[in-house]
């Protein structure tokens, strides 16, 4: 049985790559709507690194923290066949064949012990600087956080995401030590990220967006789409990784394309009524800068009638109303551009559908 297997973003991959051949320098925000790929590339990318490359990749996705400890443990990983961690220093820094990837940064009993007693960031930043070092000295250290954003809001003594800044700022401009990958899909994040100013000047933005035309097609054709079915794919799916492979799949088993993508918009149409529905009856809150806002729904539709004729909206204005819509991954906001537009191809088409009868 054929699957789907990877297909080569050659742009993005090469800009990782240039980032990583450099010195490091500035913390990387990889960002970008749902289910645009961005963990596939970063995947991909990590096997595709040569030996000299180590690799931390911590994906905070399904992870639940809310207090010191839980940070600790989606950090750490315990290495049980180690008794000393200069053991587990030397065996990364020897020479192996292939790069090397951790998910989460193995440690000994005793080290991870000692930071749930401490409990201070301090040691276990002061810890991973030291731990860096060492491993600096023969390979490079790249180090990943995926899903971000859930630590967006934690609250230990103070916002954990800035101790995190903090650490990321020391491990890229001042020491050149490590490079630092930051990756979300929430672009409400991403959008109080860009506008942090002390992360002014010390990071950088990549967006890996959807697959455009040309790299839609070409994905496609190595699965045996006919001119027309590629044409319904774009149109329906536009670029979404996510979505061409449900397509696929589809094709791969005998299945009616075109009916697969119809089934698919009506959910989207469907979700979308049911919302406006709903807003017909509740009024939700948004929090901006600290003070609550309520949500008018005729705000909501005057953003979504602007689309029936454009695929991109200014940020400004009706701020709470599109902060909601992002919020509920129907809107996306690229911060670096100012812009919102729909999270995705089927979602512009469910709302131009859905305000036809608005
Ligand atoms: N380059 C690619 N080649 C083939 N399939 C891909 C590629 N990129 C993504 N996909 C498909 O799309 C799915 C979603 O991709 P992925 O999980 O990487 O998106 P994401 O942007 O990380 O999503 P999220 O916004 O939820 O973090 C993958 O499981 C895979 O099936
Ligand atoms: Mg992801």
């Amino acid at each position: 049985m054929i699957e789907v297997t990877f297909y080569d973003r050659e742009p993005e991959l090469k800009e990782m790559m240039d980032i990583l051949s450099m010195k490091p320098r500035l913390i990387t925000f990889v960002y970008g709507p749902i289910n645009s790929g961005k963990t596939e590339l970063i995947t991909h990318l990590i096997e595709e690194l040569p030996e000299d490359y180590v690799v931390f990749y911590i994906n905070l996705r399904g992870k639940f923290i809310s207090n010191y400890d839980d940070f600790v443990r989606a950090l750490f990983k315990l290495d049980r066949e180690k008794k000393e961690y200069k053991e587990i220093l030397k065996t990364i820094s020897e020479v192996s064949l292939k790069s090397l990837k951790f998910t989460g940064i193995p440690i000994t009993e005793g080290v991870l012990d000692l930071f749930f007693r401490e409990k201070t960031y301090e040691d276990v930043f002061e810890f991973l600087e030291d731990y860096l070092t060492e491993i600096a000295k023969n390979k490079v250290p790249v180090l990943i956080v995926d899903e971000l954003q859930k630590i967006g809001d934690v609250k230990i003594n103070t916002h954990l995401i800035y101790e995190l800044f903090n650490l990321f700022i020391r491990l890229t401009k001042e020491l050149h030590l490590c490079h630092v990958f930051a990756v979300s899909s929430d672009s409400l994040f991403i959008e109080q990220v860009y506008s942090e100013a002390m992360l002014s000047g010390r990071s950088d933005y990549l967006l890996v967006d959807d697959f455009d035309y040309e790299q839609t097609m070409d994905f496609l054709d190595g699965y045996g789409f006919m001119d027309g079915e590629k044409m319904m794919a774009w149109d329906y799916c536009g670029g979404k990784p996510v979505c061409l492979v449900e397509l696929i799949n589809r094709k791969l088993r005998g299945g009616d394309v075109k009916k697969k993508c119809e089934d698919i918009l009506k959910i989207k149409v469907s979700q979308l009524r049911d919302l406006l529905d709903l807003l017909d009856y509740v009024k939700p809150q948004v929090l901006l800068e600290g003070e609550k806002y309520y949500v008018e729904r005729e705000h909501v539709v005057e953003i979504l009638k602007d689309f029936v004729d454009r695929d991109t909206v200014s940020f400004k204005g009706y701020r709470p109303e599109k902060h909601f819509m992002i919020k509920r991954n129907i809107l996306f906001l690229d911060p670096k551009e100012g812009t919102v537009r729909p999270q995705s191809q089927l979602n512009l088409l469910a709302i131009r559908e859905v305000m036809q009868d608005a």
